[in-house]
């Protein structure tokens, strides 16, 4: 297993449709790997395979530790999802992103979904998410269509976000501060 380099706004590939998967192999099992240690390591609650720059359409969850700082770790492994279902009912989580470190903004979704996917076995599975579990599917798959969760937000602020991110790309890099700090851990990890 290795840390991968995560990529950030404004990096064009975010924005790629990533391609089927069309075998799960050794290389998909170590892609998977790799991505939950990055993602944990972030420390995050999903990720996308294209957040790694790799346009496959992979990517992986834990959401245990944000219901429940003392439960075990839960990972899924998602290969080629898809959406079958979408409740009417919405539900507003504040999300954040590992591409878009440090802001965080409400975005309503469908408060369930149910959707199919292959595992890291190559397996056929369907799932049906509810609650930071729905949310979570639902920003991820998106990342693979190259949509990002600041897509659902108002133009104005969209606009603002992605000129502060250029901006910074331009001045040489984003300057981060040392680690995510206590506030930004509270207002949730991103995905
Ligand atoms: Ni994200």
């Amino acid at each position: 297993m290795a840390l991968r380099k995560i990529i950030t706004l404004p990096d064009a590939r975010l924005r790629l449709k990533c391609a089927p998967v069309p075998a799960i192999d050794a290389s998909i099992r170590a892609l998977m790997d790799d991505m939950l240690e990055t993602m944990y390591a972030a420390p995050g609650i999903g990720l996308a395979a294209i957040q790694i720059a790799v346009p496959k359409r992979v990517l992986v969850l834990d959401v245990a530790k944000r219901e429940d700082e003392n439960s075990a770790p839960s990972p899924l492994c998602i290969v080629n999802p898809e959406i079958l279902w979408t409740s009417e009912e919405l539900s507003t989580y504040q999300e954040g992103c590992l591409s878009i470190p440090d802001f965080f903004e409400d975005v309503e979704r469908p408060a369930r979904v149910r959707a199919r996917y292959l595992d890291h076995h190559g397996r056929a599975q369907e799932i049906e998410a509810e609650g930071i579990l729905a949310t979570c599917l639902q920003h991820e798959i998106d990342h693979l269509n190259g949509i990002l969760f600041i897509d659902h937000l108002s133009r104005l602020k969209r606009d603002r976000i992605t000129r502060k991110f250029a901006k910074t790309a331009k001045h040489g890099g984003p300057s981060r501060k040392s680690g995510a700090s206590k506030e930004d851990a509270a207002a949730g990890p991103g995905a």
